[in-house]
């Protein structure tokens, strides 16, 4: 299937081990470095897939100095401030975390939101691929992924069952277009001046424009100026967005940790329950307009009618219906690296702006291996032959031009190198 030498898969997979290797900053791993200069919550935890491939003991460790950052009431923040970096905005100071209701005392610099729970699929992972010590470091990490999980349900939950985001960094989608019609709903007065450091680092048609950074940093003053406190930000946030991203990776999450829950002689009646609710919350997410998942503005109640990425999450939630695969099919029709992150047909589609149109290998892998657990295997197999020939092609950028493969964003990229290791390198198959 992979038009290739075997010589050029080995060389490639050496060039991801490097990458790993090269953000690696002992104990945790940045995404990039300059651009992304600390650790980032589900960027951590798909370079614990990464080096699961080649270094179990380090893909470990990856998700114990993750899930070490947990706030007390649960959380696990969407950035960890190791080692301060001028060269990166917002920073510690802006977050203003340190006086946190809930945080606790002695925990590492943070934001103050999380993002998309991947970590307990990853710990999954690493079990499944450990041959020595595994079950002890996945008991001992086991009550802080329940914890991480509970706090969702108990400060993020919709009335249906869903999940919300409180910021679009939140959701790991950035810039995506589900949040405009929330971002415009926020006028961001009383925002302090601030100077951008992201648009110093790559191409500023690249990022989000200034109108929708002037909102972020508003929205990051408004949980300061709350001390985090998650009861208030439930009441007084205009910014709440049920979305599939953190719907869909909660649920395949929750799955996860049943199994480990099974593994360990845990009761497993309160996930069973957790992944109850978010059948529920993913039904009221779907949009028979759009005939796929939609993201929802608890503002107004309305959908906002975006066919993207997140939307083909589905099936790696363990969702076994298929009423989304038309969709998709049109979508992956319409670009040559596939699955774009909105839909090419719509007129806000922009194939190099973060969030907007672009193609994450991440991404690809979850929907693909969602896909092939239920059975799509045309499916699953054409995205994973697109990402080969994406990363081969154009090397291990942060994301991708679904059209042509214009590498974007961050250069020698952590989760792109370790997806490749952990799904879509040719070497894998002939492990098989
Ligand atoms: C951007 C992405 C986010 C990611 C972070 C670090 O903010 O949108 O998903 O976690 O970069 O890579």
């Amino acid at each position: 299937m992979f038009d290739m030498t075997e010589d050029r898969i080995k060389r490639l997979d050496a060039e991801a081990r490097r990458i790993l290797q090269l953000n690696d900053r002992a104990g945790y791993t940045v995404p990039t470095s300059g651009l992304y200069p600390y650790q980032w919550n589900w960027d951590s935890a798909f370079a614990a897939l990464g080096f699961a491939q080649f270094d179990i003991d380090r893909g470990w460790s990856e998700l114990e100095t993750l899930m070490a950052g947990q706030w007390e009431n649960g959380m696990v923040p969407h950035i960890q401030f190791h080692v301060d970096d001028p060269g990166y905005f917002p920073g510690a100071g802006i977050w203003g975390t340190d006086d946190a209701i809930g945080k606790g005392p002695g925990r590492v610099p943070s934001s103050g939101i999380s993002q998309p729970p991947v970590a307990a699929s990853f710990a999954l992972r690493c079990y499944q691929l450990d041959e020595g010590a595994g079950l002890e470091r996945l008991r001992a990490l086991y009550p802080r992924l329940a914890a991480f999980h509970r706090w969702f349900f108990a400060h993020r939950q919709t009335a249906d069952g869903a999940m919300v985001v409180t910021h679009p960094w939140e959701a790991g989608r950035d810039n995506a277009p589900d949040w405009d019609s929330a971002m415009a709903g926020i006028t961001p007065e009383g925002v302090q001046p601030y100077t951008r450091r992201d648009t110093g680092h790559v191409n500023p048609a690249m990022r989000p424009t200034k109108d929708d950074y002037d909102r972020y940093i508003w929205l990051v003053q408004f949980g300061r100026d709350r001390k985090w406190d998650q009861e208030k930000l439930a009441a007084e946030n205009p910014f709440r967005v049920a979305d599939p991203t953190m719907t869909f990776t909660l649920m395949r999450a929750c799955r996860d940790l049943k199994i480990i829950a099974e593994v360990l002689g845990e009761d497993q009646a309160e996930i069973s329950g957790w992944i109850e609710r978010l059948e529920s919350g993913a039904a009221s997410l779907w949009n028979e307009e759009t005939g796929a998942y939609d993201s929802r503005n608890e503002a107004t109640g309305e959908f906002n009618h975006c066919v993207t990425n997140a939307s083909f999450l589905c099936w790696w939630a363990g969702l076994r219906d298929d009423r989304s695969l038309t969709v998709l099919n049109r979508v992956l029709d319409q670009v040559r690296y596939g699955v774009p992150s909105f839909d090419p047909e719509h007129e806000k589609f922009d194939g190099l702006r973060y969030w907007r149109g672009p193609v994450w290998g991440i991404m690809n892998m979850m929907i693909a291996t969602g896909l092939k657990e239920a059975g799509h295997t045309v499916e699953a197999e054409r995205i994973r032959a697109a990402t080969v020939a994406l990363i081969s092609e154009n090397g291990f950028a942060e994301y991708f031009d679904p059209q042509d493969g214009t590498p974007a964003g961050g250069g020698t990229f952590t989760w792109t190198a370790a997806i490749w290791l952990g799904w879509a390198t040719p070497s894998l198959e002939e492990a098989e």
